[in-house]
């Protein structure tokens, strides 16, 4: 596996493989690595084949993080990520600095951002106002560095998903989006980086997520004709407030598609919700 740290090198290294018809599956990440992103990867292979090639990108992204977020406490272990992207065949491993992504004297000589104006507004974009620019930006970015055929993206971050797919069409860039089932561990948490942060009981207590999205479904078993959104939102802020760390930041019943609100949740709607345990902020999602 190759570890490539320029912008130039990954981007001689993609071109190389285009003028050859080779196949090039991408999986974008901020790394620390867990088993949810090696699903990704091993999806990107099945997708490629035996001849093609599997990219993955390491980069914690200043520009996602607002002001007073994790940015600089989140996790990084490159050492071990690669050893990780080894161990699943993946053939480069692309993990440049913010110099290289940003150049210039920090981000002042930075002045270009992709901004998608409809699905990033709602939810994590109203609770994150800047963090969608951040990642169509970073991601456009990485776009044009790896040259990929496939980008793989895990549906724990669904509206991520949702709003890279309408960049992607909406600016016809060459690149088939595709969305991986959300790795869990076995008491239903989702896996993800920041759950390192989770310490003593709060780990616990992380699974209120999970459980949150199992009660709605209950309670739709028995309600054909669906359920009040409001009346939803009401039990779930009571359901999740029983946790003693957690605090309901957001859930949402939406059209997974346009993620349009809906005011009546039957079987089909989609939900999200964000939940800070202590000081983590997690997020989750699912179909009812
Ligand atoms: O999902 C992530 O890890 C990040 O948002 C991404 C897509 C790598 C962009 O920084």
């Amino acid at each position: 596996m190759r570890i490539v740290k320029s912008v130039r090198g990954m981007q001689r290294l993609a071109l190389r493989w285009k003028r050859a018809s080779v196949r090039v599956g991408f999986v974008p990440t901020m790394g620390y690595l867990h088993a949810g992103h090696m699903s990704l990867v091993r999806r990107a292979r099945r997708l490629v084949g035996p001849r093609g090639k599997v990219v993955v990108s390491i980069y914690v992204n200043p520009t996602q993080f607002g002001p007073g977020e994790d940015f600089s406490a989140y996790p990084r272990d490159l050492t071990k990520d690669a050893q990780a992207c080894r161990r699943e065949g993946v053939d480069a491993l692309f993990a440049p600095t913010d110099a290289e992504m940003y150049p210039g004297d920090g981000r002042n000589q930075f002045s270009t951002y992709v901004t998608e104006q409809s699905l990033s507004r709602v939810m994590e974009g109203a609770a994150r106002p800047t963090h969608f620019r951040g990642v169509t930006t970073v991601v456009v970015k990485l776009f044009n560095v790896a040259l990929p055929d496939f980008a793989v993206f895990g549906a724990k971050d669904f509206q991520q998903s949702a709003v890279v797919r309408r960049m992607v069409r909406d600016l016809d860039i060459p690149v088939r989006i595709v969305v991986a089932p959300t790795y869990r561990e076995p008491d239903g948490l989702a896996m993800s980086s920041r759950n390192k942060y989770l310490e003593g009981n709060l780990r616990a207590q992380a699974v209120v997520l999970w459980r949150a999205i199992q009660r709605v479904r209950v309670a739709l078993r028995t309600r054909s004709r669906g359920v009040s959104a409001q009346q939803l939102k009401t039990d779930l802020k009571g359901f999740i407030d029983r946790e003693p760390a957690a605090r309901l930041d957001y859930v949402e019943f939406f059209d997974p598609e346009t993620l349009r609100p809906m005011l009546k949740v039957t079987a089909g709607t989609h939900m999200a919700l964000a939940v800070f345990i202590g000081q983590t902020r997690l997020i989750d999602n699912g179909r009812l």
